[in-house]
């Protein structure tokens, strides 16, 4: 079988951050390679740079020194708004916290990725297919008959799968997930990893960090950061 392309790439990847008169060094030259269609997990110890190097790979961080590639195109040497189309259409952002909008209902900030990415003109032309897109996307996530409610009405497990619908409004290519279950109760956060895994088994690549080895073992290779380098890769047996 062969391997399919490769589709992120980071090489001698270093940032740190300045602390005052301090400076904290928190990645020393990462190397990694993400293939299309892949389900990855990066693990380490907090503090170990996972939230970090998870920013720089999304576009949202650049590092100090190295380089990080989409599709072989390198993310320093984007304009900026190639980045942001990068960051709005072509990644996908879920957080430990959701990061979802209260003010807007459930519909609306799954649509709202949609909006952002048109023009006015441009909206008005697709709003019509980007509402057809939301309505499917809280179907598939079971959220239809919370579509009206505002997130603080919500459960975590929903904001969560709120926060997945909006994630895939743009069709991304490559979905990040921030530690996705490190606010839930486990069972509602095996249902969120059988989301993931669904959509990875439709060919969505996913790259997930977290601190819990059990939730890494749902991918199928676990990525181990320390010391600000990969210090290891694996794996997972199925
Ligand atoms: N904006 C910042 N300014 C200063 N220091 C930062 C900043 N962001 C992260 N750090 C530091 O960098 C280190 C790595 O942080 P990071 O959030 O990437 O770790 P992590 O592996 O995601 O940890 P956790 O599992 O606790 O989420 C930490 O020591 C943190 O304090
Ligand atoms: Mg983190």
């Amino acid at each position: 079988m062969g391997e399919s392309p490769v589709m992120v790439n980071a090489e001698n990847v270093h940032k740190s951050y300045r602390m005052g008169a301090t400076r904290v060094v928190v990645l020393k030259g990462v190397d990694l390679a993400i293939r299309q269609g892949e389900f990855v997990a990066i693990v380490g110890a907090s503090g170990s740079g996972k939230s970090t190097l998870l920013h720089i790979l999304g576009g949202l961080d650049r590092p100090d020194k190295g380089v990080v590639q989409f599709q072989g195109r390198d993310l320093n040497r984007m304009s900026a708004r190639g980045l942001n189309k990068y960051r709005n259409e072509t990644v996908g952002f879920v957080f430990q916290f959701y990061h979802l909008l209260d003010e807007l209902s459930v519909w609306e900030n799954v649509v709202l990725p949609a909006m952002i990415a048109r023009s006015i003109p441009g909206w008005l032309l697709t709003r019509r297919q980007a509402w057809q897109r939301g309505s499917e996307l809280l179907d598939e996530l079971g959220l239809s008959e919370r579509a009206r409610h505002k997130p603080y009405q919500l459960s975590g497990g929903e904001r969560q799968r709120v926060a997945i619908g909006r994630a895939l409004m743009n069709q991304p290519q490559l979905l990040l997930a921030d530690e996705p279950t490190g606010n839930l109760d486990s069972a509602t956060g095996n249902g969120i990893l059988n989301i993931l895994e669904k959509l990875n088994r439709a060919g969505q690549t996913i790259v997930l960090v977290t601190h819990d080895e059990r939730v890494a073992h749902r991918a199928q290779r676990i990525i181990t950061l320390a010391d600000g380098r990969v210090k290891s890769t694996s794996r997972v047996e199925v």
